[in-house]
This record gives C-alpha cells, sequence and structure tokens, in this order.
C-alpha cells in the first residue's frame, strides 16, 4: 500500500511505496532533498514531521537526539511512511546546491603521508566540472572495488581533488589505496554530498577540530576561508595518536605564520615519548582552552567516537547544536551495525 507525502518546502506530492523510506522517494523523484549517509548517521536529512506517522528504523543518537525526536524530528533516510504524511527537511543556513557529478578520474600523484595515511590527488578527466563547498565529501569507486565516502582536502576553487586515506585493518578499498595504488589508475568520483560545509556568511570565531584524516575536509574548510578572506579567529585541532600520526604540520604551520587570525594546535593522545607537542584527547585541549563556545561555528570530522564526543562536550561550553557541524568517518562495518538495529 502507498501513501502520500507533501514535501513541503518543495510543494510536490509523491507516492511513497510500501517500506520505502521518504528519502528514497524524493531521490528518485529528483528532488534535491539534503541528505549523506543515507543510513541513519549523519544527521543530514534531519527533517520536520508536520503530520502523519513513520516507522523510523534504527538510527544513531548523533543523528537525532532523543528529545529532538521528542519534538518531532525525523531523520528521512530511516522513514518509512504509516499514513499520508507532509514533511520538511529543517531549515540549514547557508543552504548550497552543486550539481550531482558522476565523473571519470586519474590518479595525478600519490604521496606518503604517514605509515598509514596516503594523501591521493586525483585530475577530472571526464564528467565535470565538480563543484562543492568545502568539507562535502565524494564517494570514489576503483575498479573492482565497492565505493567508499572520503573528502575533498583541497580547496573548491582548486582543480586537482585530494583526498587523505587512511588504512583501516581488513578494509577493502583503504589496503588497495596503501598497497597497490598507482600514479595513472582510474577512478570514478560521485558527489558532492555532505552538509557539514563552511558557512561563508558566519562572523564569529571558527573552532576546526580534526581527528586523523578528519584533517581531509578540515583543511579545505580553513584553507577556503582564509583563501576567501574571512577576518575571524580560526582555531584548528588536529587531535592524532602519537607523532608518527601527525602529517602536514609544516603546512599548517606555516599557513599559520601567514594568517596571523590562524591558531594549529596538534594534540597527541598517546604519545610514546616527550614530545613537543600537547598531550591528551583532543577534545579535552579544546575544552580547556576556552571557557565559552557560544558565538562560534565548530567544524568537527574524523572517528565517530571523538566527533560525538566533541559534538556532547563542546555545547557544554554554550555552541549550538545547529553550529556544530560535524562528519563522522563512519565505516561499512559501523554502518552494517546500525542496519541490523544493535
Ligand atoms: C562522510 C564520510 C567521509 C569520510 N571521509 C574520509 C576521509 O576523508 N578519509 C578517510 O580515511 N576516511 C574517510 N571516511 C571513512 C571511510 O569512508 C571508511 O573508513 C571506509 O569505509 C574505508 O573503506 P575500506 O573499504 O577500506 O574499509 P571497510 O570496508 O569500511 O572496512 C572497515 C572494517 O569493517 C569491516 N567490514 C566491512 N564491511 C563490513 C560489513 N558489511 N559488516 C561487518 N564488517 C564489515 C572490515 O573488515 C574492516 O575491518 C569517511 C566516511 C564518511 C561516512
Ligand atoms: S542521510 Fe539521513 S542520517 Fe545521514
Amino acid at each position: 500500500m502507498t501513501h502520500k507525502v507533501h514535501f513541503r518546502t518543495f510543494d510536490i506530492e509523491l507516492e511513497v511505496a510500501d517500506g520505502q523510506t521518504i528519502l528514497d522517494a524524493a531521490l528518485a523523484a529528483k528532488i534535491d532533498y539534503p541528505c549523506g549517509c543515507q543510513s541513519g548517521n549523519c544527521g543530514a536529512c534531519k527533517s520536520r514531521l508536520f503530520t502523519g506517522k513513520v516507522d523510523l528504523a534504527p538510527y544513531s543518537e548523533f543523528a537525532l537526539e532523543t528529545s529532538e525526536r521528542d519534538q518531532g524530528l525525523v531523520l528521512a533516510c530511516r522513514s518509512v511512511p504509516l499514513t499520508d504524511c507532509e514533511i520538511a527537511p529543517l531549515d540549514q543556513d547557508e543552504v548550497v546546491a552543486h550539481p550531482h557529478r558522476v565523473m571519470d578520474c586519474k590518479i595525478g600523484r600519490i604521496t606518503e603521508a604517514t605509515h598509514d595515511i596516503r594523501v591521493i590527488q586525483i585530475d577530472v578527466i571526464g564528467g565535470g566540472p565538480f563543484s562543492f563547498s568545502p568539507g562535502q565529501y565524494a564517494a570514489l569507486t576503483f575498479s573492482g572495488l565497492p565505493p567508499r565516502d572520503f573528502s575533498m582536502a583541497n580547496r573548491a576553487d582548486e582543480d586537482r581533488l585530494e583526498f587523505h586515506i587512511r588504512r583501516i585493518t581488513g578494509g577493502k578499498v583503504s589496503d588497495h589505496i596503501l598497497d597497490q595504488l598507482k600514479v595513472g589508475d582510474r577512478v570514478n568520483v560521485e558527489g558532492p554530498y555532505g552538509v557539514s560545509y563552511l558557512r561563508k556568511l558566519h562572523r564569529g570565531p571558527i573552532l576546526a577540530v580534526a581527528g586523523s584524516t578528519g584533517l581531509a575536509p578540515i583543511k579545505s574548510i580553513v584553507g577556503s576561508a582564509l583563501q576567501i578572506g574571512m577576518k575571524q579567529s580560526i582555531y584548528l585541532y588536529l587531535g592524532v595518536r602519537d607523532e608518527r600520526d601527525l602529517y602536514m604540520t609544516d603546512a599548517l604551520e606555516l599557513l599559520a605564520t601567514d594568517y596571523p587570525s590562524l591558531t594549529f594546535t596538534p594534540v597527541l593522545s598517546e604519545p610514546s615519548e616527550q614530545v613537543k607537542y600537547r598531550s591528551g584527547l583532543v577534545t579535552d585541549a579544546v575544552l580547556s582552552d576556552f571557557d565559552d563556545l557560544d558565538g562560534c561555528k565548530a567544524y568537527i570530522a574524523g572517528p565517530p567516537a571523538m566527533v560525538e564526543m566533541a559534538v556532547e562536550k563542546f555545547q557544554l561550553l554554550g555552541i549550538r547544536r545547529e553550529d556544530c557541524h560535524a562528519d563522522a568517518f563512519y565505516t561499512e562495518a559501523e554502518k552494517a551495525i546500525l542496519d541490523q538495529g544493535e
């Protein structure tokens, strides 16, 4: 049995098939509905359900807090209508829309950033031009492998795409990138996706917090903010385990010298010896450096545990949840756990 769903923002009504999610129906009808992971993890499709009832498949508390659920918010990617409904995505500040692209690309350069991180640069050969907002991500498909999400690290005005890839133990795609990828290999790049992008109109301070390769979107955000002349203070924190996991620190220190508005703080959680860097959890470093984050925007990216803790703890310093733009780097295993409802 189908149900009618009215999409208030777009003033469109669709028949949604039995068992189909509202997001699937919207995307199939080419509605530009905000979304990211499509698996209840990121919160990008958070929506207000004005009328009707939906069955909500399992989702992470990070994507939709219980208090938000109680106020009538839902995730469109997890919502299967049980009755006719009316819905609208939550208002986003500074909405951006870029054309969706499926591009044929070629690996232009591979750099060994650390023992388990490669920086790859990619040239678009066909299907472009590619426009995106700093902080967004794309799905990369290498020949014979499943697609995986990786965030653009280059500024949006730069032609060559840059990605930072960390090896996940047993991970098909990251193993391939670290062990076999060569300059000249082809890759399909599809996107852009995600709503944790730089808000260019914001005038308050910017807190940019990266865990490991979470630096990719954060580098794009910070580099773009400086390049377009955003004048506010930008506090960039990079959290890794040990000194051998740090990368691009020289370039970021140089950037901080060129732009006095930028402060760069690497933080090591498990330093093996006395080092010149701060130690501890990157979230604790932020908590000890600030008394009040009211009026800031926070951009946070990296391992899910770090991102979830940062969003929770930073709110204790007065930042609003809607000013925390966060991308948790869920792996396929983590997405699968959620899909099984565990
Ligand atoms: C929005 C977003 C942006 C991201 N950006 C970046 C980035 O810029 N840089 C970066 O390094 N990472 C990024 N990630 C994370 C990256 O997409 C994952 O780490 C990716 O899954 C790695 O792919 P893989 O094939 O190497 O590992 P996966 O296939 O994901 O495997 C990871 C682990 O899960 C296990 N596994 C795989 N499939 C299943 C399953 N179905 N059930 C149970 N276990 C399974 C594997 O054995 C392995 O141990 C991002 C993730 C998201 C969601
Ligand atoms: S797209 Fe729905 S939670 Fe990510």
